[in-house]
């Protein structure tokens, strides 16, 4: 049905103010066009009923071999500009070390970074020794090897550190969302490995284990996803977004207070960037400003998360970064009948700040699904004037939902119909997508599908940078 290619309805905001009440219908002709044309439904046809999450004794929750061994390592960007990590690691049995022992290749010095370890408790379940552990004054591009734990229950991983800051450096983000623990997620992780396009580093988009899902959110599911994750983030940093799995909020058995376990086990460099929270924060990597929101936090007027994007938009150095990506859970623009319009309080708040800044590109999850829109803008609507119908911005981000990594809760495949203009492709169908940063002018996107091959594109695009080549880059 919606197969058939959008009609014309790009520039008609630029119409000249003679001719005044002609373009006023015209517009209204256009409104409808809006209104009814959209861009691509793909009718691919996939299994849809959810894979159930993967068992307790699979081969990817297996805990390293060795009393008290290290487990469910990841790591992550641990300052704004790229040259800290912070590794994290669990120990079931007793704290261990808080060491980190780390050497840049080939060198011979070897030096330690101490961190710090906790334990939380969620209802009836008591964490394992959850460590943190900084190292900082990294080199620029350089690839580092480390070691945690002690004696023969020794790990060892490595990651590489991203070039310096610098306006055309090239750089390859993959994105995932949704993920949880399912034969899907393990599917769309291996997918990311594979792809030969070769992502150096993650921007997840919230929504990590589904502990949630069971009994007392059992957060035994926390550990297992931490396991199964740890053959990417253990050597790839993964920039954390909170979705609405990480609230853990359950007053029933006492967890009153939110994001327990998740700001217990992932830590993010929040204050590096003046933030108070770490659910908000940015970093710089290569060629990219990276703007992480929180879609569960408040963001009102006068509330931090507020002032702080409004403070923060303004230092952004576009001849620094030209790339300005923003990270969230709850997508603003999503024509699927699932979470329909729960992003419209925030982009009620904060869109025109999208526009005036020029955002290149919204990432979201939490729709389990795929969709990218067009460049559009929604911020002319005050109450009376009735203007409120998205219209082609080419100052506006493009806006893409990839909340298809495959978790429990199964693919969100009931759509709005007619598909909307703003809405350049949808499908639904589990992946994960590449953001490849080629230099200031140009980035290429694509999304993969986990029922192709692992090089195939279902969905791609050439993204023009707003601040350096702010052409039309509409595919449709
Ligand atoms: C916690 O309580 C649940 C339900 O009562 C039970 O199934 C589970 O085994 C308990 N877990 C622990 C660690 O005691
Ligand atoms: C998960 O994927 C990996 C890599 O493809 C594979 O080796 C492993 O057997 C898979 N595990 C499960 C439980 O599907
Ligand atoms: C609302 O928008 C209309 C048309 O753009 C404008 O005439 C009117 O003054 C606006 N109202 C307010 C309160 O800003
Ligand atoms: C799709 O969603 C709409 C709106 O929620 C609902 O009315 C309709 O029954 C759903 N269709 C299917 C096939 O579930
Ligand atoms: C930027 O990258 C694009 C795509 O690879 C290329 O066509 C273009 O020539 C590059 N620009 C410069 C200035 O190198
Ligand atoms: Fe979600």
């Amino acid at each position: 049905m919606q197969e058939n290619i959008k009609m014309g309805v790009l520039g008609f905001s630029s119409s000249p103010s003679s001719f005044a009440w002609f373009f006023v219908v015209l517009s209204l002709v256009m409104n409808a066009a809006v209104l009814c044309n959209g861009g691509k439904t793909s009718r691919f046809i996939r299994k849809l009923e959810a894979t159930g999450d993967m068992p307790l004794d699979s081969d990817v929750f297996q805990v390293p071999h060795g009393y008290n061994a290290p487990q469910q390592v990841h790591i992550t960007q641990g300052d704004h500009v790229g040259k800290a990590v912070i590794v994290s690691w669990v120990t079931a049995n007793e704290p261990g070390s808080n060491t980190v022992l780390y050497w840049s290749e080939g060198s011979e010095i070897k030096k330690k970074a101490e961190g710090k370890v906790h334990t939380y408790t969620y209802s009836n379940y008591t964490s394992g020794y959850i460590h943190h552990c900084t190292i900082r004054n990294l080199e620029d591009n350089t690839k580092y090897h480390y070691v945690i734990g002690i004696d023969h229950t020794m790990r060892k991983f490595w990651f590489i550190t991203p070039p310096e800051v610098g306006p055309d450096v090239p750089y390859t983000f993959g994105l995932i969302g949704d993920l949880g623990q399912t034969f899907d997620s393990n599917k769309t992780l291996t997918h990311y490995e594979k792809n030969p396009q070769n992502g150096k580093t993650m921007l997840f988009v919230g929504d990590l284990s589904y502990a949630d899902h069971y009994p007392n959110h059992d957060n035994v599911r926390w550990d297992t996803w931490g396991r199964f994750t740890e053959r990417s983030v253990a050597y790839q940093p993964w920039i954390w977004t909170a979705g609405n799995h990480e609230i853990d909020f359950e007053p029933s058995i006492g967890e009153t207070k939110p994001f327990k376990p998740y700001t217990h086990r992932y830590h993010v460099p929040y204050k590096a960037s003046g933030s108070t929270a770490p659910f908000w924060y940015s970093i710089k990597r290569a060629s990219a400003y990276i703007i992480v929101l929180s879609s569960y936090s408040a963001y009102g007027t006068y509330t931090p998360q507020y002032q702080w994007l409004q403070d923060e938009l303004p230092k952004v150095n576009r001849k620094e970064t030209p790339w300005l990506i923003v990270l969230m859970h709850s997508p603003w623009y999503n024509s699927y009948n699932y979470h329909y319009m729960e992003g419209e309080t925030m982009r009620v708040m904060f869109e025109s700040w999208f526009v005036q800044y020029k955002v290149d590109v919204v990432f979201s999850g939490h729709v389990h699904a795929y969709e990218r829109s067009e460049r559009i803008s929604n911020i002319a609507y005050n109450i009376t004037n009735g203007m409120c119908t998205p219209v082609n911005d080419q100052s506006a981000p493009v806006y893409i939902t990839i909340g298809d990594g495959g978790n429990i809760e199964g693919l969100a495949n009931n759509m709005t119909e007619p598909q909307p203009a703003y809405s350049a492709y949808r499908e639904a169908s589990f992946g994960h997508a590449m953001f490849d940063i080629k230099n200031r002018t140009h980035a290429y996107y694509s999304w993969h599908r986990n029922e192709d091959g692992y090089a195939v594109e279902a969905d791609s695009m050439w993204f023009y940078n707003r601040y350096w080549h702010s052409v039309e880059d509409s595919t449709s």
